[in-house]
């Protein structure tokens, strides 16, 4: 039978910093559908990519003193960029597309040469508030206390020359098509839209800039570069192949289009990204989710905030599977969700550890115990056995019902439920009791059977979240071949008769969660590296006053500690002028007084003799000094020992 198509996206993801639990959530959960549809048996095209032009990202290579392509190339293909992310992550994508691509440059260029044409982008001016993180521009009526109503920052007046595409035109069939069907879900985000942005007025929007050059030239007006959300919102088709030589998927899978995306972005995906479809006359995709975000205490992560969660940190601590279940389980995907490690913890005992995870433990190691492996063919059921056995055979419609409306959690629910009542089927028919009564023989081996058939169907479900885990499940509990596949998962006795176990590696460990919690905050603390703290810059002075600072360069002579003094060295110092000159200096905490005679220095020599410990002074050795992680660092100043003494700095 052929396979039907199934095209599934991620957003493609800004470069402009490593990505976090937030981007992780995303991307694990369109994986989670992905493999879901292939295990259906549908030909899947699962894309993401990263969005790597504009404004911010220009900015903080400038900042980072490297070209924009070096700095979204560090954080893409570089040690622990994007691609090293999803490879841990086991993301099963088809396709990834950088928005750098010369395939994809040639194919924005040519749709917005086609809306020009077709005249739906025209030449104007624009005049508004721009949000720069955001890289958007907003009227006055859209700002929310002055501030981008999306990130809440400051915005500035911009005005410049640009083209703009007849938004306002496609304000009606757009509406029709919000309010007519499911295009975008969950449903609630449909009235948001409609009220917080068509009903308001469409106006037209600003789809190129002058004021900054990282982005796709407008092949007909150099100097414009292409708004970076039109770069963008094409990338679901010319990763396919649409108007470049590079690809020829499109005709196959862009009707087939399912875009998830952050809530944030579902103005852009079911407003601005439909109109353009419409201007360029191709079929609008089948759906747009909007899921919700993962914040902490309430808030959105964010690197000003220093509360990012490093995925790295996560996956190696938990191991990948459990974070990418505990991700998927926890958090209801339309709504926000409260990122936490100690609901990490407590989710992965619970439902990994011993829900799961002592399932097939248990349930291994009876058929070890018992029967040495290997069931016996014979059967004894009882009335007991009907309601484990009917969850086996329905559980599979419920959770693709679920599955297949991308509510990941609630099809999770289902699978847990089965889960729960396998393990309860275990107190109620006792094993170890039916295991002392020769005469129950058959009887133990049907209990067996059932759990095991239980734990096929379970762990056919959960393959979609957790590849790897279920991997050896399926190998420990003797499934393989067509017993794993998605058409026997609603069948109850699959597995052969006879099936041999394996009892195997324990899967889900518990863990300790006060030793895990303290581990991970030293974990985290050595993944974000050293907080630097640095004293702002000091108000001005002039030329005249910095010149009346004498700063000379001095060859340390002699160095020792001052008696009774935790902090003070004492230096005899060359300062060219053939006297040594004593200075007291309080770096003890960190040089002995070995480690400075013969260094070369720098004193500054005009400031009043002073007195220390009894002790003379008779100017200041100039160190370098910053706080990290609290506590301060000092590098006493050293020069190149070629420089001479008393030569004055200037
Ligand atoms: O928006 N919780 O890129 P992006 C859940 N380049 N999801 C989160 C999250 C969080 N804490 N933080 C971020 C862009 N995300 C554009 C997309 S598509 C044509 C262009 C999600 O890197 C966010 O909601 O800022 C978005 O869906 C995705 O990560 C990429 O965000
Ligand atoms: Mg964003």
């Amino acid at each position: 039978m052929e396979k039907k198509p199934f095209y599934i996206t991620t957003p493609i993801y800004y470069p402009s910093d490593k990505l976090h639990i937030g981007h992780t959530y995303c991307t694990v959960a369109t994986d989670a559908i992905a493999r879901y549809k292939r295990l259906c048996g549908y030909d899947v095209m699962f894309l993401t990519g990263t969005d790597e032009h504009g404004q911010k990202i220009e900015e903080k290579a400038k900042a980072a003193g490297v070209t924009p392509q070096e700095f979204v190339d560090r954080i893409v293909t570089g040690e622990k960029g994007v691609l090293d992310l999803w490879k841990l992550m086991n993301i099963s994508n088809d396709r990834f597309i950088r928005t750098t691509d010369d395939y994809h440059v040639e194919s924005i260029q040519k749709i917005f040469r086609k809306m020009y044409e077709k005249g739906d982008i025209y030449k104007g001016a624009y005049k508004g508030k721009y949000c720069t993180p955001c890289e958007s521009f907003w009227t006055e009526s859209q700002l929310v206390d002055g501030k981008c109503p999306d990130c809440g920052r400051e915005v500035h007046d911009a005005e410049e020359e640009a083209y703009f595409f007849r938004l306002s035109k496609y304000a009606k069939p757009v509406q029709e098509l919000l309010e007519s069907g499911t295009f975008l879900e969950p449903a609630s985000r449909v009235n948001e839209m409609i009220n917080n942005f068509i009903k308001p007025g469409l106006e037209d929007l600003c789809v190129s800039r002058t004021s900054f050059t990282w982005g796709i030239p407008v092949d007909f007006d150099p100097g414009h570069v292409v708004y970076v959300w039109v770069d963008a919102l094409f990338n679901y088709c010319s990763a396919l192949g649409f108007l470049n030589e590079k690809y020829d998927d499109y005709d196959r899978y862009w009707p087939a289009a399912h875009h998830i995306v952050g809530k944030e972005i579902v103005r852009f995906h079911s407003i601005i990204w439909p109109a353009m479809l419409m201007s360029m006359e191709m079929p609008l995709p089948q759906k747009v989710y909007g899921h919700g975000w993962l914040v902490i205490d309430g808030g959105k992560m964010s690197k000003s905030k220093g509360n990012v969660v490093d995925p790295y940190v996560l996956a190696d601590k938990f191991g990948v599977d459990a974070l990418r279940f505990f991700l998927l389980r926890t958090f209801p995907f339309g709504s926000d969700g409260n990122f936490s490690n100690e609901l990490l913890i407590s989710t992965i005992n619970t439902d990994l550890a011993n829900d799961l995870g002592n399932l097939v433990s248990r349930t291994t190691a009876m058929v070890e115990k018992y029967f040495g492996g290997t069931l016996p063919a014979e059967r004894e059921s009882e009335a007991l056995d009907e309601e484990l056995v009917g969850m086996i055979r329905s559980t599979k419609e419920r959770y693709a019902k679920q599955m297949d409306a991308f509510q990941l959690h609630v099809a999770l629910e289902e699978v847990f439920k089965l889960i729960q009542r396998a393990n309860k089927y275990i107190d109620e028919t006792a094993p170890w009791v039916l295991a002392k009564d020769e005469g129950k023989k058959a009887r133990l081996a049907t209990v067996m059977y059932n759990l095991l058939e239980a734990l096929r169907v379970a762990l056919v479900m959960l393959t979609p979240f957790m590849p790897a885990s279920c991997e050896k499940a399926f190998a420990q509990i003797g499934a393989e071949g067509e017993a794993i596949t998605w058409d026997k998962a609603g069948e109850y006795g699959v597995l052969p008769a006879t099936v041999s176990v394996h009892k195997g590696e324990t899967l889900f460990p518990r863990i300790d969660a006060a030793k895990m919690l303290v581990e991970l905050e030293e974990a985290e603390k050595a993944a974000r590296g050293p907080q630097v703290k640095l004293n702002p810059v000091l108000p001005d002075v002039t030329i005249d006053e910095f010149a009346k600072c004498d700063m000379r360069v001095c060859k340390v002579l002699a160095c020792e500690a001052v008696k009774k003094s935790e902090k003070l060295l004492k230096f005899q110092l060359d300062d060219g002028s053939g006297t040594p000159r004593q200075i007291l200096s309080g770096i003890h905490k960190f040089y002995e007084p070995e480690q400075l005679v013969g260094k070369t220095v720098v004193a500054i020599l005009n400031l009043p003799s002073r007195k220390m410990m009894g002790q003379e002074s008779n100017g200041m050795l100039l160190s370098a000094v910053r706080e990290v992680d609290g506590k301060e660092e000092l590098h006493l100043l050293m020069l190149d020992d070629s420089v001479p003494a008393g030569a004055q700095l200037c």
